[in-house]
């Protein structure tokens, strides 16, 4: 009995994700799919998966394709698994290309071509249209606004307000930053969404 393993996070459910499954599948006689723990994709800043857990090891079920379904919860942990369920092969996608030939020393290990032109993260975009953000203030918690930003997904800022004209072209540039606006109005003209950062008495 040959058993393959491979990893995901499998969020929405693609077509890319079910042919990586089936091509795993031939492989061997069994195949174990380990799917990542919400806990586990935040510690390694993937912060956008839209499905629960319980909802991905669902879909990858229903599949059909999976003879085992189990977490991913650590770092480390494929080294345990491979152990543990006496796995001969490893399989994951080509983008991890080279990432895991440390395995090689436990099983075989498979990089598969990954399916062109699908992946989770162009379905999340599609779901949640990108936002355009303005920032009210140039100050302190403004630039620590935007750097916390960059963590979240289909957010992007655009511009910044500010009643100084030079202070506001000045955050503007050393933020990359498209526009800065001294008028409000023309400003909320321009964006979804405004952060205010400015003092609360302003
Ligand atoms: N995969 C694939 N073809 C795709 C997308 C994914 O073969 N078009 C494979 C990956 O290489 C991996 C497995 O499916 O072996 C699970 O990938 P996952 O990271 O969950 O899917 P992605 O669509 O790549 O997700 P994201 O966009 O969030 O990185």
């Amino acid at each position: 009995m040959k058993t393959v393993i491979t990893y995901g996070t499998f969020d929405l459910l693609h077509t890319g994700h079910v042919n990586l499954l089936r091509r795993a599948r031939k492989l061997g006689d069994r195949l174990i799919v380990g799917v990542t723990t919400d806990s586990y994709d935040q510690s390694r800043g993937k912060l956008n998966v839209m499905e629960s857990l319980e909802e991905r090891m669902e879909n990858v079920r229903k599949t059909g394709l999976a003879d085992l379904i189990i977490k991913e919860e650590l770092e480390g942990q494929k080294i345990h698994d491979i152990r543990k369920y006496g796995a001969d092969v490893f399989v994951i996608g080509s983008d991890w290309s080279g990432k895991f030939d440390y395995l090689r020393e436990y099983c075989e290990v498979v990089y598969l071509e990954r399916t062109k032109g699908v992946s989770s993260t162009d379905l999340r975009s599609a779901r949640n249209p990108i936002v355009y953000m303005g920032i009210a203030g140039y100050g302190r918690i403004a630039g620590r606004f935007l750097r916390e930003s960059k963590y979240v997904s289909n957010i992007e800022i655009t511009a910044v307000f500010g009643r100084n004209k030079e202070k506001a072209r000045r955050f503007a540039e050393s933020h990359a930053l498209l526009e800065y606006y001294t008028e409000y109005e023309q400003f909320l003209d321009r964006v979804h969404a405004v952060y205010i950062a400015v003092p609360h008495h302003l």
